[in-house]
């Protein structure tokens, strides 16, 4: 205990302190050991969290406007848009606020790929942040049928079509999912129900990935494990607080440009037509965030495999922790693993480019090749380049190389400044 430390004065207090530490947990929380060496990249996990916030928030706030109900909601949308107060700048900050999510959550995770937070000991931290990606996904995709435009139309049918290529029992879950024999109004309000729910889910997972983060302490950027707390650390309130707090006002100016200037840019101007099951749209295609999934999906030629395919490039990454055999975590002393990486970065954009494009021709063979080197990266390449490569020397503290002293100090200097 420091000097510093919150203790309730009052009885009542005290006696609620001892039963549920909760007034005491801000002094874990304000002292919390943070390594010194945090970057930028390290500010996402809050700015997350703001994200999450402010998706709840603006939800809510539509709900009490918005009508699910296949001949209203189409209406009730465009009612938010132009009759309730404020109502335009809500909604945009709602559906842009799905994209800056997804924008936060990309950084976030080719953060964790790159510096190894995600192995040993922290894989529980990394399988929630993978449900929690996977739940998002779940529900940007029903968030995106509810205004009852072509494309959340035309997007939840197809989607919802790819279980009927399960053998036997497909036909059979997506009349179950559909609720009828098509997308239609009890699709609607189920999808609605799960929207609502889902990002409460979420809340509830990110309380557990934080507690388990709490657990071993952050990762940095030279990726060693570190004494707690040390010469190595400073406590998060208020160093960390305030790094957080700039990137979270560096993130909100770029948020609003979204919002202000563009607030349409990120969306599909066919959602502005109402859904209408006798007219197909030209090109069916889901929101940016999706996309590199999308294209996993259509390069296999079975739509069977297609849909295995497009599970197995998330469940690579559940399994990555055991995937990747180095021991070595940051890509700062792993030379060859470094390059992989960008590989692998531009092979996801590569695809993501592919799965808006038509599934014909020459899109459609670089798409196939982009998918199998997204498996041979992870099924491959990882497990291989563990025994391989010959890794740099690492430190063995954070302050050692810079304030000297460190036994590994002259490799590092003829190595790496
Ligand atoms: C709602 C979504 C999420 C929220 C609010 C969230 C929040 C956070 C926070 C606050 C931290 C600590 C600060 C930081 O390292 O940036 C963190 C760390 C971490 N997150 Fe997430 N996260 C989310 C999603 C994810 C996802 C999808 C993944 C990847 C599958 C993930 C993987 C990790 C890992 C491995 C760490 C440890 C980082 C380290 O110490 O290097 N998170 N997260």
């Amino acid at each position: 205990m420091s000097d510093h430390d919150y203790q309730p004065s009052s009885k009542l207090g005290k006696w609620f302190n001892d039963r549920l530490p909760l007034l005491t947990l801000s002094n874990h929380l304000r002292e919390y050991p943070t390594p010194k060496n945090l970057n930028y990249w390290w500010t996402f996990g809050g700015i997350l969290t703001f994200c999450l916030i402010v998706q709840i928030v603006t939800g809510l706030t539509l709900a009490m406007h918005y009508i699910p109900d296949s001949d209203l909601a189409f209406a009730s949308v465009e009612h938010i848009m132009r009759d309730v107060n404020y109502g335009w700048l809500i909604r945009y900050v709602h559906a842009n606020g799905a994209s800056m999510f997804f924008l936060a959550v990309y950084i976030h995770i080719f953060r964790a790929l790159y510096y190894g937070s995600y192995k040993s000991p922290r894989e529980i931290i990394w399988i929630i942040g993978m449900i929690i990606y996977f739940l998002m996904m779940a529900t940007a995709f029903m968030g995106y049928v509810l205004p009852w435009g072509q494309m959340s139309f035309w997007g939840a049918t197809v989607i919802t079509n790819l279980f009927s290529a399960i053998p036997f029992v497909g036909e059979g879950i997506v009349a179950w999912l559909w609720g009828g024999f098509a997308v239609d109004n009890p699709t609607l309000t189920r999808f609605y129900a799960l929207h609502y729910l889902l990002p409460f889910l979420i809340f509830g997972l990110v309380a557990l990935h934080i507690w388990a983060l709490h657990i071993p302490g952050n990762n940095n950027p030279i990726g060693i494990e570190i004494k707690k707390p040390s010469k190595d650390t400073v406590p998060f309130h208020p160093y960390i607080v305030i790094k957080d707090g700039f990137a979270l006002l560096m993130f909100m100016i770029v948020f609003a440009f979204f919002v202000f200037y563009s607030p349409n840019i990120l969306g599909h101007a066919d959602n502005y037509i109402e859904a209408n099951p006798m007219v197909t749209p030209a090109h069916i295609v889901p929101e940016w965030y999706l996309l590199p999934f999308y294209a996993i999906l259509r390069s296999v030629p079975d739509k069977l495999f297609g849909v295995i395919a497009m599970f197995a490039a998330i469940f690579v990454l559940i399994i990555l922790p055991w995937l990747d055999t180095s021991k070595i975590r940051s890509a700062v002393f792993r030379p060859l693993y470094k390059q992989f990486y960008w590989i692998l970065f531009i092979d996801v954009l590569i695809l993501g480019y592919m799965g808006a494009m038509p599934a014909e021709g020459l899109y459609l063979l670089i798409a196939r090749v982009a998918t199998a080197y997204y498996f041979i990266h992870f099924l491959i390449i990882l497990p291989i380049l563990g025994y391989k490569e010959k890794t740099r020397p690492v430190p063995l503290s954070i302050t050692e190389p810079v304030l000297g002293g460190s036994p590994n100090l002259e490799n590092i200097k003829k190595k790496i400044i």
